[in-house]
């Protein structure tokens, strides 16, 4: 259960406006300061992309989490075909009227199904974006948008759920990895063969219409994901960026075959720091849609995440005491521009 702080905005149909409507219409000061679409770096610099085929890819993952928080892969076994199809499934959802979306609309004590992203309520203004959370099995709220037929579209999801959650395992054997721990060794939950079966994981769709005046929008504001990792799959329209220190705001464009892996608030907890999450936020398009796909991915509901053990030492005090993913977001929900430093063991 999610505080009253996750409160959604009511939703109307925003997708048919000619013009920006002022409660949509992003000022500096409305995302944290932070530059604008319009006054955005040309950054020189790009998100680091590990072909996982590579056999140095452990220490290339183990680089870009320490400098980035973020990454791209490549060879990651996921099938074009599923991609495309989960791409199709997301497109029919979006394009339904919205009284159909909103008979599987997410309650507001609820988890799972459509709505606003869950951060608005954070912000004063509105964000240019629509989304559906599916958390387990898709089959009660699609039955809702999809009388008939809805079946196809929960198959293609479940099997989109396996492969994600093998891949994360796969991601965080690597992540760990590079610092020195041993997943099945090392991490109780991660079970004797350190796949992470017991994981949980949430399914974020996004979807961000076409909009009048992008310069003005906000797709999604800027955050950072309360998971261990994210592995976020966007459809051909660009709108990602990442928050580099020192450098700005990055574009992360979308290249076919290739997912977006995010270090989340989580991982960076449990590796002592030495990981950072990464800032990001989406942008809009005046004349193209958007769809990006999130698979939110944490510990088992009762397991506690802490520094590990390994990373803590006399130079090197925990720098967080130990929370569950729940207790996380509730406590994100109360400080959401200072999230980690309200789990931050005080010295
Ligand atoms: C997200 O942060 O959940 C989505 C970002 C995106 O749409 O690229
Ligand atoms: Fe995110």
């Amino acid at each position: 259960r999610l505080s009253d702080a996750f409160r959604p905005h009511p939703i109307h149909d925003f997708t048919s406006l000619r013009e920006l409507p002022d409660s949509y219409a992003w000022n500096q000061r409305d995302d944290g300061g932070y530059p604008s679409a319009a006054g955005e770096a040309f950054a020189t610099e790009s998100v680091p992309v590990v072909d996982l085929d590579d056999p140095n890819a452990l220490q290339s993952i183990g680089h870009a989490c320490r400098t980035w928080g973020v990454f791209q892969v490549t060879n990651h076994g996921i099938p074009t075909s599923l991609l495309d199809m989960v791409e199709c499934t997301c497109r029919t959802l979006f394009s339904l009227p919205l009284h159909q979306k909103l008979k599987a609309a997410r309650s507001p004590d609820g988890v799972s199904g459509y709505g606003f992203a869950r951060i608005s309520s954070f912000f004063s203004k509105l964000m240019w974006s629509e989304g559906f959370t599916v958390v387990g099995p898709p089959d009660e709220h699609f039955r809702q948008l999809w009388p008939h037929g809805y079946s196809n579209h929960c198959d293609v999801i479940k099997e989109y759920n396996e492969e994600m959650k093998k891949l994360a395992g796969t991601l965080m054997r690597l992540m760990l990895g590079s610092l020195g721990i041993v997943a099945k060794q090392d991490i109780k939950w991660a079970g004797p063969k350190g796949d992470f079966k017991e994981a949980s994981a949430a399914l974020q769709l996004n979807h961000y219409p076409a909009c009048p005046d992008p310069d003005r929008a906000m797709g999604l504001a800027a955050h950072t994901d309360s998971t261990l990792l994210t592995i976020l799959f966007q459809n051909n329209t660009s709108g990602l960026q990442v928050f580099k220190e020192g450098v700005g705001w990055v574009t992360v464009p979308p290249v076919p075959g290739r997912l977006v892996i995010n270090v989340g608030d989580l991982m960076h907890i449990l590796s002592n720091g030495s990981y950072d999450s990464i800032l990001h936020r989406a942008m809009v398009n005046r004349t193209r849609h958007r769809l990006s796909l999130a698979y939110l991915y944490g510990p088992p509901s009762s397991v506690e995440i802490s520094p590990h053990p390994k990373l803590v030492g006399p130079n090197h005090p925990p720098l967080y005491r130990p929370v569950t993913w729940n207790e996380y977001l509730h406590t994100k929900a109360k400080h959401f521009n200072e999230a980690l430093s309200s789990v931050r063991v005080c010295v």
